[in-house]
């Protein structure tokens, strides 16, 4: 299983950023965290960030027929991109979104999630757990899929 890790603008200030929010672990533990979750589980993986739109759309689309599947933070992204949106469909690929805190507790505007409607799962307010949850959630509907293929 090959999966693809995508975090979006101001992930990589972890520990710095809003710290009562997001917590006071950097984003090098983030990854490693990551890293860890996907190897305990047999998983490859590749963690990728960006601050740019259009870099995370070019990610998604050179996932196609290269991974199993994308765990997605999109960050603020979430709440605006419709071009993400439109990649994670295009590439059809099944999607898991995160995030580290709970955004339907926060301002309104975070109740809107674009990406979120081309994914398979949410996972919020767990903090980093909420990736590790989202990464053996994908194992496991990778599995089924493969199952259903099988049959
Ligand atoms: C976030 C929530 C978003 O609303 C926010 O813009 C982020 C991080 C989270 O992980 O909780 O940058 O995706």
């Amino acid at each position: 299983m090959k999966l693809l890790v995508i975090n979006g603008p101001n992930l990589n200030m972890l520990g710095i950023r809003e710290p009562d929010i997001y917590g006071r672990e950097d984003y090098a533990s983030l990854v490693a965290y990551i890293e860890r979750c996907c190897s305990e589980l047999g998983a490859e993986c590749r963690v990728f960030q960006s601050n740019h739109e259009g870099a995370i759309v070019d990610e998604i689309q050179a996932a196609y027929g290269a991974y199993d599947g994308i765990v997605i933070n999109p960050a603020a992204y979430t709440h605006t991109s419709v071009a993400i949106l439109d990649a994670l469909k295009a590439v059809a690929l099944p999607a898991v979104e995160v995030h580290l805190s709970d955004v339907n507790a926060r301002e309104e505007f975070r109740r809107v999630s674009y990406a979120g409607m081309a994914c398979v799962k949410t996972f919020c307010g767990k903090g980093f757990a909420g990736y590790g949850e989202a990464i053996a959630f994908l194992k496991d509907y990778l599995g089924k899929i493969d199952t259903d293929v099988a049959r």
